[in-house]
């Protein structure tokens, strides 16, 4: 079990709670009674969810667990996801409903209606299929914020090809291991993009990831910047303009119904080694969880609500609550491309100000960072639209959550603190707005469907007030259904823990108070959370060691009043360049390069905060590196136990060493 720190502790100690007003109770989506009905029959209630979705030929099983841990859900059922998220809207008389507000960073704007949007996407279905795209086939596609990426995605979903989205954040090297992984035969991405105010390229960075990418033969590039980049490097025979392909497409494209437990996306996130894990999700199940969850997570109404998803589409929570989870259910949302502060730090306000938007999700990182601008910024907007926010990606700490109530949902609007992973596909564990008395701090409860506890290392669910971890003991329809190109690892990283009872672990610490409600942890392996990121230590541990200077390297996240963890790495160079003494100021070239080194390597969000150079690591007798003790050292405390060391004075050389370097 991971030790916590004191913030952790101090969650602990939270015990307000607030019950939802009357008002909000009476019109919600979701109803008290939904746990027990879920209870008594799961598969039924499942059910009851996936008649939310239009099917072109009904499923004649709920759930064949029979090759568990492979789930299969609505089996035999058929289904069009792009033709859910999209047409039947149309069909239903809502074609002139917006769906997307986008909102540019620069301050252009575009409204897309459901019908432009069907066009576009039966245009970019087009278009995949005229460069030999089918069913099956990847697609990796790295974009900014732009309603192309929405566009791109739903297009290949609509001919049953999987999209592999690529976070534009991540380097050419990051994109190159993806876009192997997966074969990808089209790349898509665009010119350039705006961060900060300013145009910066993209596609150049693409076409060095892609040199010599076998599998990829044609690279779509979406206009952004256009000329403000100056020239475009371009590659004839593999480059084509979005823009100019799209315009010859026909804007009307038949979608065919795939299987339910047809694959939809792949999506790679960090596992504990350096290898990341190319998470599959299918149609059916997905989608079900994804529209049902939004639907009552967040209390969305059609029609009526703007809601708005802060996240990248580079995250799973881009996925499921940008794209499916609100196009399934009709929402009119808003889609950003930029950054909270360009140009002004009051930009998420304003734009919340100038759509009316009502249900706002975004990550405690960003909380926190509204927090530190002041609270001022928010108070110069009118908020009043706002009636529900939500969080997700890390654990908030109370007085995140006190701050976010009192000053962005004026001091009414239900929060939900949503546990979920890239591998569940949807929300898991969170208060039902209207229904839930919220606890600053807590995700509280599994919502009806999903069954989760809180074990201890045998697998025995802990009692009330005690901690463990988190594992799902039930399989559940949006579950990945395995690691792509890896059964094995899926088996490994996800079943073996608690194999014996047949639980999925998580791979968080977790813990229920005295009325059972659960407390999220963090992570009790390898794997960091920055600003709502996973990265793993051995992704950047690996990274460091690749360069010519460093002789070994260890990664420990370590607590971060606003990113929640920040990577802090200890790194032994090479030759002894440090020789225990050499303060950080000496080695201060070296500590820039290796961190940008980093960033070239995955890419700027996985740049170490701190790098200190050390003569030597701590290590047990076995040769394991006991990242407890650095990370004492990252946060400042005083190193706890160090019996089990090789040499225990090595933790003294550190210390003696970085206090010099100070
Ligand atoms: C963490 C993001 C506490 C957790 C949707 C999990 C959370 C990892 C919460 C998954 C929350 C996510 N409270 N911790 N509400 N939400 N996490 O795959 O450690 O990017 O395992 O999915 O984020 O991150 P991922």
């Amino acid at each position: 079990m991971a030790e916590q720190s004191p913030a952790l502790d101090n969650l602990l100690s939270e015990s307000r709670t607030f019950p939802p007003s009357a008002a909000f109770a009476a019109q919600a989506n979701a109803t008290a009674d939904a746990y027990a009905k879920a209870e008594t029959d799961r598969e039924r209630f499942w059910e009851e969810q996936a008649e939310r979705l239009h099917w072109d030929t009904r499923w004649s099983q709920v759930l064949d667990w029979s090759g568990a841990p492979f789930a299969k859900w609505f089996v035999g059922g058929k289904l069009n996801v792009a033709y859910n998220c999209v047409d039947r809207h149309v069909e239903a008389g809502h074609g002139d409903q917006v769906a997307i507000h986008w909102v540019g960073e620069p301050g252009d704007t575009r409204d897309i209606t459901y019908a432009q949007l069907q066009r576009e996407v039966c245009r970019a279905a087009n278009a995949l299929t005229s460069l030999g795209v089918s069913a099956h086939d990847r697609v990796a596609i790295q974009l900014q914020m732009v309603p192309e990426a929405i566009i791109a995605m739903l297009a290949c979903a609509r001919i049953g090809a999987m999209h592999s989205v690529v976070f534009g954040g991540f380097s050419p090297a990051a994109l190159r291991t993806r876009v192997d992984d997966a074969s990808a035969k089209v790349v898509i991405t665009s010119d350039g993009q705006y961060r900060r105010g300013k145009a910066a390229p993209m596609k150049s960075a693409v076409d060095e990831a892609l040199e010599g990418a076998e599998s990829v033969e044609k690279l779509l590039v979406v206009r952004r910047t256009g000329d403000e980049i100056g020239e475009i490097p371009w590659k004839e025979g593999r480059d084509l303009w979005w823009h100019e392909l799209l315009d010859s497409q026909p804007d009307e494209h038949t979608a065919q119904p795939f299987d339910s437990e047809h694959p939809l996306f792949i999506l790679y996130t960090s596992g504990t080694t350096g290898k990341p894990k190319g998470i599959l999700h299918t149609s059916g199940g997905y989608l079900t969880q994804a529209a049902y969850t939004h639907h009552t997570v967040f209390d969305h109404k059609a029609g009526e609500d703007v809601y708005w998803c802060t996240a990248d589409i580079g995250w799973v929570t881009g996925h499921t609550y940008i794209v499916y989870g609100p196009l399934a259910n009709r929402a009119r949302q808003v889609v950003y491309e930029g950054t909270p502060n360009t140009p002004h730090e009051g930009r998420h306000w304003e734009i919340v100000q100038n759509y009316k938007v009502s249900l706002y999700y975004t990550a405690p990182t960003l909380i926190r960072t509204f927090m530190k601008w002041g609270d001022d910024i928010p108070a110069r907007y009118d908020l009043s639209s706002l009636r529900l926010l939500g969080t997700v990606g890390e654990p908030i700490n109370p007085e995140a959550w006190m701050w976010y109530r009192e000053h962005i949902g004026g001091g009414s609007a239900p929060i939900v603190d949503t546990w979920w992973q890239t591998e569940t596909g949807g929300i898991m564990i969170s208060p039902l707005p209207g229904v839930t008395h919220t606890k600053p701090g807590s995700a509280q409860r599994p919502i009806p469907g999903i069954s989760a506890k809180v074990v201890d290392d045998s697998g025995t669910e802990v009692p009330f007030g005690s901690g463990g971890y988190l594992v799902i003991d039930k399989p559940w329809p949006g579950m990945l259904r395995t690691i792509w190109g890896d059964d094995q690892r899926y088996k490994d990283t996800y079943w073996s823990t608690f194999a014996d009872a047949g639980y999925y672990f998580a791979g968080d610490g977790a813990k229920y108070d005295d009325d059972g409600d659960i407390w999220l942890l963090g992570r009790v392996d390898d794997v960091m959370n920055v600003s709502g990121h996973r990265i793993s230590t051995t992704e950047v541990e690996s990274a460091l060691v690749s360069h010519p200077d460093v002789a070994e390297a260890a990664v420990v996240g370590a607590t971060d009043e606003t990113t929640g963890q920040g990577v802090v790495a200890f790194v032994i160079l090479r030759g002894g360049t440090a020789g225990g003494t050499a303060s950080d100021a000496d080695n201060s070239e070296t500590v820039n390069a290796l961190r940008q080194h980093v960033a070239g390597e995955i890419g700027p969000i996985a740049k170490p905060r701190q790098i200190m150079v050390v003569p030597e690591l701590p290590k047990t007798r076995s040769g394991k590196i006991m990242r407890r003790l650095l990370r004492d050292v990252a946060e400042n405390r005083e190193v706890g136990d160090v019996t089990t060391l090789a040499d225990s004075s090595v933790m003294d050389l550190i210390s003696a060493g970085l206090h010099k370097g100070s």
